[in-house]
């Protein structure tokens, strides 16, 4: 039985005290670990606050990006050594926005992946195909490209304990979410390629979560199918209310 993972990702949104204020507002009602995983991906410069105003409680902080080394003349990069000294757990590793606007390869994205199981956290491995790719009916061949580079070289512990987030690049901020059929089906296809490659135990383990317009009225239909175990959220994590609804759902 793999645990539900719900992710907000923030992307570049709210000021500190804003960060504060949703924090706040949250910690009081976030679900039991045992239950749900319920993570918070914030832009770095709020973390270290996010972190404290969760002390105690079952929030958890992720990043949204990381460098692949720890230290170094990498000006305006962020460490994974320094996110993990701050109690950061999860880092987003390459969502289609970094790797559109940032030209963020899968080179690099599996460099971050072995950067952040290295200091002790878990990468969120973002995978997805544009509508051009959706609509040639390649979207298996382009996530099984995606996910096989991505993972190379880590070892079958790392790969089960990673979470893979299955986001169509046309679902994401569109309000045009993909139909729940569909997403299970892509993240059956990620689910069938890390078996290709790792075999079916780790396959049964790796957690994969759906992305792209998700919100509080249709996490549910999402949660229901057999290989999403979770979601990652823009939008609708940014208000505390509708983040608390996407984590009721699992309940
Ligand atoms: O990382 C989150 C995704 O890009 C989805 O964003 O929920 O605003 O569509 P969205």
């Amino acid at each position: 039985m793999r645990k539900p993972i719900i992710a907000g990702n923030w992307k570049m949104n709210k000021t500190a005290a804003e960060a504060k204020a949703f924090a706040e507002a949250v910690k009081g009602a976030i679900p039991s670990k045992d239950i749900v995983d319920s993570v918070v991906g914030s832009p770095a410069l709020f973390i270290q606050e996010l972190v404290a105003e969760a002390k105690g409680t079952e929030l958890q902080i992720s990043a949204q990006n990381c460098y692949f080394e720890n230290a170094g003349a990498f000006t305006g990069e962020t460490s994974p050594a320094a996110l993990a000294d701050l109690g950061v757990t999860y880092v987003i590793i390459g969502h289609s926005e970094r790797r559109e606007y940032f030209h963020e390869t899968d080179e690099d994205i599996n460099k971050k992946a072995k950067a952040i199981f290295a200091n002790g956290m878990t990468p969120i491995l973002c995978c997805g195909e544009s509508l051009e790719t959706y609509e040639a009916g390649k979207t298996a061949e382009w996530i099984e490209g995606q996910i096989t580079a991505g993972l190379s070289g880590l070892t079958d512990a790392q790969v089960s304990e990673l979470v893979i987030a299955y986001e169509p690049i046309w679902a994401i901020g569109t309000g045009k979410s993909a139909d729940a059929n569909i997403a299970d089906d892509i993240c059956g296809v990620v689910r069938a390629t890390v078996e290709k490659l790792y075999g079916k135990e780790v396959a049964e383990k790796v957690r994969i979560q759906y992305g792209g317009s998700v919100k509080p009225e249709n996490i549910a239909e999402y949660l229901a199918k057999e290989n999403v175990d979770g979601a990652l959220v823009g939008g609708a994590s940014l208000e505390p209310q509708s983040f608390l609804a996407l984590l009721e759902a699992v309940k």
